[in-house]
Order: structure tokens, then sequence, then C-alpha cells
């Protein structure tokens, strides 16, 4: 197997040649594999570059690839995939801070999980037995874990606990070959989440081994500081282009009632009185919300011929009238059974809404707006 670990430098000259000399101790390990390294130099000012130059003169698995600036560190593992894919055939592509704060010595064990045939092996700072440095910062802490947490809860994998850790290795063939790199979310370090989320819907193997993350040997950090909002909005960009129909839905669903509510509030003070008024903005409320589901929310899946079109129109107002029936029907048993208070009628109310909600994103979207 040809194993490419890729390591992002940003002035990092104090600490690279003495990992690449590690790495390669390390290497001896396991002498069947093919490993080499390939640094992504931010052209750091402190000559970084010199020092892998050096290196190479020593070993030929060194490959160095120079960026024109410093464009964080998302873009850089990027380029380097790239650059890997097209120069060096790796099969496995790893992943690696230039700090010690990834220990060269745990390493193998991350190979060792490919070997058993897994496609994705993260090096886990918060599965058992993972830890970081005892000395940060309580906020820090705080914020990495419940970061952590929150992405697992948005993103729904629950099988992984860390989502941004920099020591992992991703199977090629199959994987990073079928990811479009250019489509990464985030040149910053959150690029992490996204390549992630694409390797899961791809159907890796994931496998999380524990390892411990150090203190940073020599330098300083050069994280952008912008990290926390750019991974929020990468994790909710995720989820929101998954279920974009569903949100969009949700949203025309508002734009109905709006239509509705308003509607017949003018229409009950013309001649049409309340008890005519109320199915007419309900019928406009329906074509609307119709026309905005078709255009926008299921826009992909559009109907487009007259026939179908009234065809799906009379599906859509019979599926639409059953959970305004069985709301009717809640509220009144509801009622009937605790009395009639402002709490009870309220909440099943509220019961028949979300079911409303589930009940005609189904049918919207398995039924009318169904893909093809
Ligand atoms: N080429 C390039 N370009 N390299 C960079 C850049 C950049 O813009 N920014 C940072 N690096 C390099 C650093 O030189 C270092 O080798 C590595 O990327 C990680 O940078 P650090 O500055 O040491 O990051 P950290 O220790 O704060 O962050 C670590 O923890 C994060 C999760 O908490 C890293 O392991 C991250 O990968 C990880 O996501
Ligand atoms: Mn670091």
């Amino acid at each position: 197997m040809k194993i490419v670990i890729v390591i992002p430098t940003y002035n990092e000259a104090l600490n690279i040649g003495r990992l690449i000399d590690s790495l390669n101790e390390v290497f001896k390990l396991k002498p069947d594999e093919d490993f080499h390294i390939l640094i992504v130099d931010a052209n750091s000012p402190d000559g970084t570059a010199g020092v892998v130059k050096q290196k190479m003169d020593t070993f030929g698995n060194v490959h160095i690839l120079i960026e024109e600036k410093k464009a964080g560190l998302g873009a850089a593992y990027i380029a380097a995939f790239k650059y890997a894919l097209q120069n060096l055939s790796p099969d496995v592509i790893m992943e690696m801070d230039a700090d010690f704060q990834h220990n060269p010595d745990d390493l193998m064990k991350i190979v060792n999980e490919i070997q058993n045939g897994n496609d994705y092996v993260i090096g886990s700072r918060f599965t058992e037995g993972g830890s970081i440095p005892k000395d940060w910062a309580l906020y820090r802490k705080i914020l990495s874990y419940g970061g952590n947490l929150f992405t697992k809860l948005v993103l729904g994998i629950y099988q992984v606990n860390d989502f941004t850790s920099g020591f992992k290795a991703s199977r090629v063939k199959n994987f990073v070959d079928r990811i479009d790199l250019v489509s990464v979310l985030s040149g910053g370090f959150a690029y992490k989440i996204d390549l992630l989320f694409k390797m899961y819907k791809l159907g890796a193997k994931i496998k999380e081994v524990p390892i411990t993350f150090g203190l940073r040997d020599r330098g300083d950090s050069k994280m952008e500081r912008n990290n926390f909002i750019d991974s929020l909005r990468v994790v909710l960009s995720i989820r929101y282009n998954e279920n974009s129909s569903f949100f969009k839905f949700a949203l025309v669903g508002f734009v109905g009632l709006f239509v509705d509510g308003g509607l017949f509030n003018i229409l009950r003070l013309t001649p049409l009185r309340s008890s005519l008024a109320t199915p007419v903005s309900g019928f406009i409320a329906m074509m609307t919300t119709y026309l905005l589901n078709n255009y926008w929310s299921f826009s992909d899946r559009k109907i487009d011929s007259i026939n179908k079109k009234l065809v799906g129109f009379i599906v859509y107002v019979i599926s639409s009238t059953i959970p305004i029936l069985v709301r009717s029907k809640l509220v009144i048993i509801a009622t009937s059974a605790f009395g009639d208070t402002f709490f009870v009628s309220n909440t099943a109310f509220f019961i028949g809404i979300v079911f409303g909600l589930v009940w005609n994103f189904l049918v919207y979207s398995k039924i009318i707006w169904r893909k093809r």
C-alpha cells in the first residue's frame, strides 16, 4: 500500500526536520508499506521549505508543494490532495500536523485500522483513551467538546466523536477519488467537517482510534480566528443542503398561513363575510403554496405537463385536507376529555400541526413530487 502523509506547514522550521526524522523511524515498523511524506508549505518566511528540501536529499520519500501564500488549512489540504492524486498515486492519504501535537507513535494505530478494512480512520481525542492537554483553558475544552457534540447531533453521524481531528487517514479508491474537492466548504479548518461528511455519504467505513493530543512543541498556533463561526456555518450548510426541500417546504407553509390569515381578515369585512371568506382564503392559500412548492421547494422535481399538474393539484388538495381534519378531531377529543382550556386546546392544535408537517412533507416528497 502506498500511504502519503500530508503535513501542512506555516513557519514550522523548528519542528519539521525532526518530525520527518521521527516519521521515517516509525515507518520501519511496517517495512511492507510504502510511506511518503508530502509537505504543503504556505511559503513560510522562516525557511521551512529549506529544511524540507535538505531532508529530500537524505530521504527519497519526502515531497514538497509550496503554495504562493498562506491561504488557510483547508486550502492547503485541498491543494495537497490534488497534487498527491495527480503525482503520487496513493492508496491512502493521511493528515497530520507538523508541531508534534500529533504523536508519531500514534501513526501506526491509524494505519492498522486501514489495514483492517476501514476506509476513514480518525485519530480521536474524544473517544475512550484519547485526550486533550490538561493545561488547556476550561473554555477551550468546553468549546471543543461542545462543538463536537453539536456537530454530531446536527449531522446525525453518531459513531464519530472528533469531527475536527487533524490526524487521520482516508482510503483513496472509491472514496477520495470520488470526492469533488473543488466543492469542499471552507478554506479554513472547518473543511475537515465537510470532508468527513462527504466520506460518510460515500458509505465509508469509519473508525476512531484514541490519540493523545499533546501541547504544541515550538512556535504558535497558526489557526484563523474565525474558526468557530466558520465551523458553525459549515455544519449548518451541510444540513441545509441535505434537507433544503424540507426547509423550503416549511417556509412555504408559513407563507400559506400568512396568506390565509391575512386574506381571511380582509375578505371578512367585504360582503363575503366570514363564512365565505374562509373557503376563499383557504383555496387561494392552497394555490399559492402549491405553486411555491412546485417552482421552489421541489423545483428540481417540478411538474410540467398540464394534465399532470391538474392531477397533482387534486392530490395536493385532498392530502392537505387530511391533516386539517385530523387536527380538528384531535382538538375536539382533547378538549372534551380535559376541558377547553388554553393549554389543552393549544397542545392538541400544536400536535396536529406537527403531524400535518410530517404528513404533508411525506406526501409531497414521496408522491406528488417524488424523485424520478
Ligand atoms: N500550509 C498551511 N497553510 N499550513 C497551515 C496553515 C495554512 O494556512 N495554518 C496552519 N497550518 C499548519 C501548521 O503549521 C501546523 O502544522 C498545522 O497546520 C496545524 O496548525 P496549528 O496552528 O498547529 O493548529 P492547532 O494546533 O491550533 O489545531 C489543531 O487542532 C484542530 C482541532 O482542534 C490541528 O490539529 C487542526 O488540524 C485541528 O483541526
Ligand atoms: Mn498545533
